[in-house]
């Protein structure tokens, strides 16, 4: 973990930092496109189905617009306390009409906002929990499998992280070649690429553990659905 103070807040809190989100998210989406649509096909539902789904730390909604698009009956509650997000997230969600809303949350803190219902279908979550302390994710994901209806679903798309020096080592190599910048960016950061950096590995940690706190919640059904390097979907579903 960094040495230096937490600063997710300020960040997704920050003007400039959403407008390099929202400058770079174009080809960031083209290259994870499989994994999005992976999250929607997960999905227990019918394809008409009606059902309300919560994206929790949704940001500008890029996991929910994939759901939205892959099941037309499909409802869905936002949540993030970035209101910039939320801005963003209106302006390109808005081909959806009133099948979104979206609320404040903080993770971090809690309670959830009484828009979220007592009991929804299914949660998703991407590239936000690996912002939340260990105990937090633990707690969260209590809080979602009481928020689930019976058999709900609960899906999380991150990164994460290893202990073995190998595996990192090889996982550096694929992803390099990949992006033939990245070693490059990697050891060129501008002072705020560095905090953001910073920010987006601070309470990172591996797969494994993340399983045991989903399966001490109480989910079932856990598995990793998905894996490419060092991201992950993994979830799980209320008994
Ligand atoms: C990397 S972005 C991912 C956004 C979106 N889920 C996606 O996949 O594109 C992280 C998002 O998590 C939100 N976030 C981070 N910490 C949060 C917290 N404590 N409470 C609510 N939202 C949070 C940020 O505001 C941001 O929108």
């Amino acid at each position: 973990m960094p040495d230096s103070a937490d600063t997710n807040e300020a960040i997704w809190k920050s003007d400039a930092a959403i407008s390099h989100w929202v400058s770079t998210a174009e080809d960031r989406e083209r290259r994870r496109a499989d994994e999005r649509r992976l999250m929607a096909e997960l999905l227990p539902f019918d394809k008409d189905q009606q059902f309300t789904f919560v994206d929790l730390g949704a940001g500008t909604g890029a996991a929910a617009r994939v759901v939205l698009d892959y099941f037309p009956g499909a409802r869905a509650i936002l949540a993030d306390y970035s209101l910039q997000m939320m801005e963003q997230g209106r302006r390109e969600l808005s081909a959806f009409g009133d099948r979104y809303t979206y609320v404040e949350f903080d993770l971090a803190r809690g309670p959830w906002p009484a828009e979220i219902p007592s009991e929804v279908d299914a949660v998703i979550s991407s590239l936000c929990v690996h912002h939340l302390p260990d105990k937090r994710k633990g707690q969260l994901f209590a809080e979602i499998l009481e928020h689930l209806l019976p058999g709900g679903w609960y899906f999380n798309y991150d990164p994460v992280t290893t202990e073995d020096a190998v595996v990192e080592a090889a996982w550096l190599r694929a992803g390099d070649r990949r992006d033939p910048e990245a070693a490059a960016k990697r050891e060129n950061r501008t002072p705020g690429e560095q905090s953001r950096h910073e920010n987006h590995v601070r309470y990172m940690i591996p797969l494994a553990p993340q399983l045991d706190l989903l399966e001490e919640a109480g989910f079932e059904g856990v598995d990793v659905y998905w894996k490419q390097l060092d991201h992950v979907i993994y979830g799980g579903r209320r008994p």
